[in-house]
């Protein structure tokens, strides 16, 4: 059976933080490691853009968050991990999906939404500030995963909607050119993985600027630790456990049976200044050999450039070069010699069998054509010899004459296919004669 292809991308507009690791890379290398799986992990750096425009932030980030997911045991060689901007073919496909894609729809999409009810809020007209790249963001997003047929997309919740609408998109291309170009890409939601609480208790996000970064040194790690938000109970005092910041962050770090016994001195009366270094260590421990890792990656940047380089360099030869190759053709942006060929198989009805005529003109000169209904697909020039023009007829009837030859005795006739395409024409339906014997 084909692998299940499980694809996610990861925008590269910030540093990676805890919240990062135990949500999305942890789980991602965990399930990269299951055979039956085909893991497309990627840098989403278009989609970078949209919220940030330093670009030496995007570079930087791009860079860290590579070197995060490396650190943390990706393994490049046994999945794909690229970067997108190294993949043309998702820019062009972009604008296909773009030409099948309701407006209507984008303009229900939360992101997009959630920035013109600001604007309403603040009496501001509804786009303002909002770029067409914000917009866009779901249809890029759509062509990241369509273009792979990617049957699993793991993310988290607020990023379903888009998964919704890729399936959408994908939808209505297949509608709208008549076959089925792209697999319905499913989401999936992992419920076991960890939402970490940030330093002020909410989400652990870039957007609250409330995050750990995952390789701060560990003096930053245990000042930033130190400065979480907690309840006032003195030592001594028992604390809850559910919405408890520091007891959330170390299970997320700890086996099973030591989340519990730390839970329990929690209730205990562990006070929180102990319970913060505890959970220092915990966290100091499991990041610290995947820090020296990153650290070394950091400082040779070209490593990880040929990484990137590599898997674009093979992925685009395997998937996304014939895949576009076939969506060119799909949409009809393809070669003028091929499109009357297919046009003369869709156009004309199939009992339609084209034929070789030859034939006399007024000239008094002799001549052949290969018809088809009422099209012309080849004329020949004028011979003075009704021999020589028969022996071209006979020639061409028994196949096996290729453009090259006939080239000379042929001329160009308005809104024809090419002679290769009118021969290959005819050699189908002798195919087909022969087939139906
Ligand atoms: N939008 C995703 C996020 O911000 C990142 C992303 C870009 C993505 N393209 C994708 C995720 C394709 C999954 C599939 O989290």
């Amino acid at each position: 059976m084909a692998p299940t292809r499980v694809l996610t991308g990861i925008t590269t507009s910030g540093t990676p933080h805890l919240g990062n690791y135990a949500g999305a890379i942890r789980p991602a290398i965990l399930s990269s490691q299951d055979s039956g799986t085909e893991a497309f992990y990627f840098l989403a750096d278009y989609h970078a853009l949209i919220k940030a425009q330093d670009p030496a932030l995007v570079q930087r980030s791009t860079l860290e968050i590579a070197a995060a997911w490396l650190a943390c045991g990706l393994d490049p060689s046994k999945v794909w991990f690229y970067r997108q901007s190294d993949i043309p073919e998702i820019p062009e496909l972009t604008w296909f999906l773009t030409c099948s894609t309701g407006k209507g729809m984008l303009n229900r999409a939360h992101a997009y939404k959630a920035a013109v009810d600001v604007n309403r809020d603040r009496g501001e007209d509804d786009d303002d500030g909002v770029t067409a790249g914000l917009f866009m963001y779901p249809v890029l997003m759509a062509a990241d995963i369509l273009i792979f047929d990617a049957n699993k997309v793991p993310v988290g919740r607020d990023q379903i909607q888009h998964i919704e609408m890729a399936r959408d998109i994908a939808l209505r291309f297949n509608h709208n050119y008549d076959g089925s170009y792209f697999v319905l890409p499913e989401v999936v939601i992992d419920e076991q993985v960890a939402t970490l609480p940030g330093l002020d208790g909410r989400k652990m996000s870039k957007s609250y600027n409330n995050t750990i970064p995952l390789f701060a040194s560990s003096k930053e790690l245990q000042k930033l630790i130190a400065g979480i938000v907690t309840d006032s109970r003195l030592p001594g005092e028992p604390k809850d456990i559910d919405g408890n910041s520091i007891y959330e962050l170390y299970a997320a770090f700890a086996s099973a049976d030591d989340a519990a016994a730390f839970a329990a001195s929690l209730q205990g009366g562990l006070g929180w200044g102990d319970a913060k270094k505890q959970l220092f260590e915990l966290i100091d421990r499991v990041v610290s050999p995947m820090r020296q890792k990153y650290e070394s990656l950091i400082a040779n940047p070209s490593e990880i450039e040929a990484i990137l380089l590599d898997n674009a360099a093979r992925l685009r030869e395997k998937f996304t070069m014939p895949k576009m190759r076939e969506l060119r053709s799909a949409v009809g942006i393809r070669s003028l010699d091929a499109r009357p060929v297919e046009a003369a198989a869709d156009d004309v009805p199939v009992r339609v069998l084209p034929v070789i005529k030859q034939y006399r003109e007024k000239d008094g000169r002799f001549y052949f054509k290969l018809t088809q209904g009422d099209a012309v697909l080849l004329q020949s020039i004028a011979f003075a010899d009704p021999k020589a023009a028969g022996e071209w007829v006979s020639r061409i009837r028994t196949g096996g004459i290729d453009m090259d030859t006939l080239g000379p005795v042929v001329e160009p006739v308005a809104d024809a296919p090419s002679v290769e395409a009118a021969l290959d024409v005819l050699a189908a339906a002798q195919r087909e004669k022969d087939a139906q014997g």
